[in-house]
């Protein structure tokens, strides 16, 4: 390298950019005139080796003619620094990812270019790795929740059907035995055996409807949610109100589910952490798009990715997501939060 570039002052240019951890390099018309150990080393070259080569020999074919480009526009002024990636090409063949950032500069008093290139190749690699291990756990939560939906809805079934219709059945016959019994005593007996039995048939109808909410598939969503939000009310004693003026969807049942389902949790946490004394949730669609808001009183919600082990607010935006939806938080407007969900009504 000319010396003259550190002519005048008293800092060690050689040294700093012989042993500089990022690549250095000086080309003039096309060709590496200096490039330091890290440059060479990344395309599995020696400084020696890679000086007088031609800057299209260091790239991969397809990045030839833009890389030369970017060359002449520092060189000709157009753009006096540039900043961008490029693909080097490895003595052996294999793609070098670089981030180069070159600017025009006078050498030996000509126009040359005078850069720097770290090798992003490792850091790619792992953001795509990232990317598809993210991907991955979004379809993993996806298909727990199609599976777990799924198995409350068989259960939800068997119970109703199975369990509950024997349970009818045994009533029906408790009946007949209580018609022909006139003994007192067995009388009592009878009357408490006919009480356990219809206490029974109601904790299998609840559990049912709590692994499955019948409303959703024979009332649809709106009315659906207005029953989940009465029993709301009457477990917390917290009022609620649905505001679904003309809500008139039509979803499909998976989406139906998931805004339930969303709904619900939301519901849980206001119960849990909210201290709030009024819920309003309102529906409406507009333009292929479902609008839900979720809105308490309370006392607030600080942010939407909470950290720790919590997975309600993680699992309602996953399953908003799922469906090319998204779930996003306001401060409501009593105070409080307002969650909002946004789902296409139709796949994209
Ligand atoms: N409506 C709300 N008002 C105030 N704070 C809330 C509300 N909803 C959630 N939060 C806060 O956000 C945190 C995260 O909620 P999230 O549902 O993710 O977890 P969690 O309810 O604590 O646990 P779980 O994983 O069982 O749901 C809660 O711990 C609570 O502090
Ligand atoms: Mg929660």
């Amino acid at each position: 390298m000319n010396d003259g570039m550190s002519e005048g002052l008293d800092v060690p240019f050689r040294g700093i950019v012989e042993q500089s951890l990022a690549g250095m390099y000086v080309i003039q018309d096309e060709v590496f005139q200096y490039v330091n150990v890290t440059f060479a080393g990344m395309l599995g070259y020696t400084p020696d080796e890679m000086t007088g080569m031609h800057l299209r020999q260091a790239v991969v074919p397809e990045m030839q003619a833009e890389t030369v480009a970017n060359f002449h526009r520092r060189i000709s002024g157009e753009m006096p620094s540039i900043r961008y990636t490029t693909i080097g090409r490895h003595r052996n063949g294999e793609p070098v990812h670089l981030e180069v950032h070159g600017s025009s500069v006078l050498y030996r008093g000509r126009p040359a270019v005078v850069g720097v290139g770290v090798n992003i190749t490792e850091q790619l690699k792992q953001q795509h790795a990232l990317q598809a291990s993210r991907e991955r756990l979004r379809e993993l939560a996806a298909y727990i929740n199609t599976m777990r939906e799924e198995q409350r809805s068989r259960i939800a079934r068997e119970l109703h059907d199975v369990v509950g219709g024997m349970l009818t059945s045994m009533k029906l016959d408790i009946q007949r035995i209580n018609r022909r019994a006139d003994d007192p005593e067995m009388k009592a007996i009878i009357g408490d055996l006919l009480h356990l039995a219809q206490e029974s048939i109601d904790t299998v109808r609840t559990i049912s409807e709590d692994l499955r909410p019948g409303a959703l598939d024979h009332l649809g969503l709106s009315s659906a949610l207005q029953a989940m939000l009465r029993q709301f009310s009457e477990r917390t004693e917290v009022a609620s109100q649905l505001q679904a003026e003309g809500f008139e969807a039509q979803l499909s049942q998976a989406r139906a589910t998931a805004t339930y389902r969303i709904c619900q949790e939301a519901l849980t946490n206001i119960a849990r952490h909210a201290g709030a004394t009024q819920v309003i949730l309102r529906l409406e669609c507009s333009g292929g798009w479902l609008n839900v808001e979720i809105e308490d009183n309370g006392r607030g919600l600080a942010s939407l990715t909470p950290t720790g082990k919590s997975i309600g607010l993680v699992s309602m935006a996953e399953r908003a997501r799922e469906f090319g939806g998204s779930l996003a938080s306001r401060p409501g407007a009593a105070g409080g939060t307002c969650l909002i969900l946004r789902l296409p009504m139709e796949e994209h």
